[in-house]
């Protein structure tokens, strides 16, 4: 996640710059950075650290002119410092860009032009774009940009003005890119809310599109010049609105952030050709023999998927703790253990102290943590970041659904590093990890949200509510039934669907609903048998079964529909549905869904 901002008109663009730069650090901010064309040349400034270290250096020394581009940076490729801060400019200094994404294909892009005589300055994925489109310029900036991307692979939203040129070009895929509208004056952002205090008329760009901006009017085509209609949205938000993206909290805004989210987890670490995973971290994947998952809460169910999916898919022995017992258990640890925390915050003090426990005891630290920088961060051996962006809702929704794509991705790396996995085995999981993004897109369709609002809505006066489910799936259901109570207070329990008649089918009655997880598996058929106990028992049954299993229906009060996904990564796309199950529970029982009672977002006491 980094943040742009664009703007031509009649203003200083410093201003507006620096202003939607402020809006948008939220986006990232491990250096920031501004270029201002002004007669004939284009000035940089770029800085380190947050924002305010550049905008204290500006209003000392202001870049004067009314054209100009902005960048705000979360890094993925290099450090943190001045140079690997955007924008980044080409040698001659006539040329410069932002961009946000990850450019996967740039090693051998950058081999290329390092023959070719290009001098890179940066350690950057980014940098490769404004060498490509000085390389394609022959006097028309918009025909450069066009050459440059279609060599590119990957995610940007990426802006660019050139010295000759009294406009901006930019383009977007994945990543976001909103236009707005103003008399005389055109602007650019990753985000609506940076724009807000200049004009109200917003143009959202899609995937694939391009855009030239001039003073007073634009264009907008397809990566191959097609011309495009884009209809122009009168944001009527208020501040507070604004920053929800229009959803009525932060928690709807984050479920339907999952697809980019998970976009995010996935980006430039999946290689279908070759069938292998980049992780960039520097773990030895055969130097341990055993494997303990360590965090709380939400956190702990990704790992309960995390445990199934390393053991299924690379051998591994994995156990899972919840950090609180984890670290008053005198655990046994060795140097031949491996410890994961899991984190979104990375400051739950519980699994910092935890990790620190482990490391006590001689293993090797790797982190699944969502806050870049965060005290774990600090002490752990490797990091694999989700890249989920911030999380501000208290109950985890996003951070969860890519926690459980990162152990997807490290399960995979372990099992092909270990040669647990063939190469046909790891294509068809690639295959389906890369899925992911659009099964969850596809699971947050309108009609599909409308049937879980209806159920929801059915059931909300409920006492209590049951959670079932099997296999890698089990803590689908303990996922569920912890958003559940969180944000409604209705008491709910999950138990393993097989685990049922040792007990809890003792709760069973006619005012019990029970959410029975039973899409798609090799354990469906348990699965189903376990549902008509429930119903043997009057329990009101509300199922979650694949696309297109009329048959299984039959057996439910209720029926979730989700999409199709390979059992492995499925409980991907079937924690959203229970999601919105809570939330619309919630809503209905006029809960304040982003600040239950009793919960904090970063628990840092024990
Ligand atoms: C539940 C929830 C909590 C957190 C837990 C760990 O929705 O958000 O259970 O998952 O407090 O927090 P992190 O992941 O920040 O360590």
């Amino acid at each position: 996640m980094c943040g742009i901002v664009g703007y031509i008109g009649s203003r200083q663009a410093q201003d507006v710059l620096i202003s939607g730069l402020a809006r948008l650090e939220y986006r990232g901010y491990d250096s920031a950075g501004v270029a201002v064309a002004d007669g004939g040349q284009v000035v940089v400034k770029k800085k380190a650290g947050k924002l305010a270290n550049l905008s204290g250096e500006l209003e000392q020394q202001p870049l004067p002119g009314t054209l100009g581009i902005g960048h705000t940076r979360w890094a993925t490729h290099g450090l943190p410092n001045d140079t690997n801060a955007h924008p980044h400019a080409t040698e001659d200094g006539r040329l410069v860009i932002i961009h946000n994404g990850i450019i996967e294909n740039y090693l051998s892009l950058k081999a290329g032009l390092i023959e070719r005589g290009h001098t890179f300055q940066s350690e950057t994925d980014s940098e490769v774009l404004a060498h490509l489109i000085e390389e394609a310029y022959a006097g028309d900036l918009e025909a450069a940009v066009r050459a440059a991307l279609a060599q590119v692979r990957g995610a940007y939203g990426i802006v660019v003005t050139h010295v000759d040129h009294r406009e901006i070009v930019a383009a977007r895929t994945v990543s976001p890119l909103v236009m707005g509208v103003g008399e005389g004056e055109m602007f650019l952002a990753s985000d609506v809310p940076a724009l807000l205090p200049y004009t109200r008329d917003m143009v959202f760009l899609h995937d694939g599109d391009m855009v030239v901006l001039h003073d007073d009017g634009y264009r907008i085509t397809d990566l191959q010049g097609n011309p495009q209609e884009r209809p122009i949205d009168r944001i009527d938000w208020d501040a507070e609105a604004a920053e929800k993206g229009g959803y009525d909290s932060y928690m709807l805004k984050e479920i339907y952030e999952q697809p980019a989210a998970l976009t995010n987890t996935l980006m430039g670490r999946l290689h279908d050709d070759t069938g292998e995973v980049n992780l960039d971290i520097s773990l030895d994947p055969t130097a341990f023999k055993r494997i303990s998952v360590i965090a709380c809460g939400t956190a702990y169910y990704a790992g309960l998927v995390g445990e199934y999916l390393i053991e299924q898919l690379a051998r591994i022995p994995v156990e899972v703790d919840v950090a609180s017992e984890y670290r008053y258990r005198n655990p046994l640890v060795s140097e031949h253990t491996l410890a994961i925390v899991v984190s979104q915050s990375g400051e739950t003090i519980d699994t910092l102290e935890a990790l620190r426990e482990a490391k006590k005891g001689g293993a090797k630290t790797l982190g699944i943590i969502n806050a870049k920088g965060s005290s774990m961060t600090r002490e752990l051996d490797d990091t694999l970041y989700i890249h989920a962006g911030p999380e501000i809702g208290v109950a985890s929704t996003k951070a969860y659904t890519s926690m459980v794509g990162a152990f997807v991705l490290l399960a995979l790396w372990l099992g092909r590093a270990r040669g647990t996995l063939t190469d046909a085995q790891a294509q068809e999981l690639l295959r389906a990890t890369r899925e992911l993004p659009r099964l969850v897109e596809e699971a947050l369709n309108p009609a599909r949200v409308a049937e879980i609002k209806r159920v929801a809505e059915k059931y909300a006066q409920a006492r209590d509510y049951l959670f079932l489910g099997r296999g890698v799936n089990a803590p689908t259901a303990f996922e569920g039934a912890l958003k559940l109570k969180e944000i409604s207070y209705i008491h709910a329990e999950a138990y393993a669907a097989g685990e049922m008649k040792h007990g809890p089918i003792a709760l069973i009655d006619a005012n019990l609903p029970v959410v029975v997880v039973a899409t798609e598996s090799h354990l469906l058929e348990k699965t189903i048998s376990n549902v008509q106990e429930v119903r043997a028992r009057s329990g009101k049954v509300i199922a979650l079964l694949s696309d297109g299993d009329t048959e299984n229906a039959a057996h439910a009060d209720d029926v979730l529909y989700v999409p199709r996904a390979h059992e492995m990564v499925s409980p991907v796309v079937n924690a959203v549905a229970l999601q919105l199950l809570a939330y619309f529970t919630a809503t209905y029982l006029g809960k304040d869904v982003d600040k239950p009672r009793n919960l904090a977002k970063s628990v840092t006491v024990e």
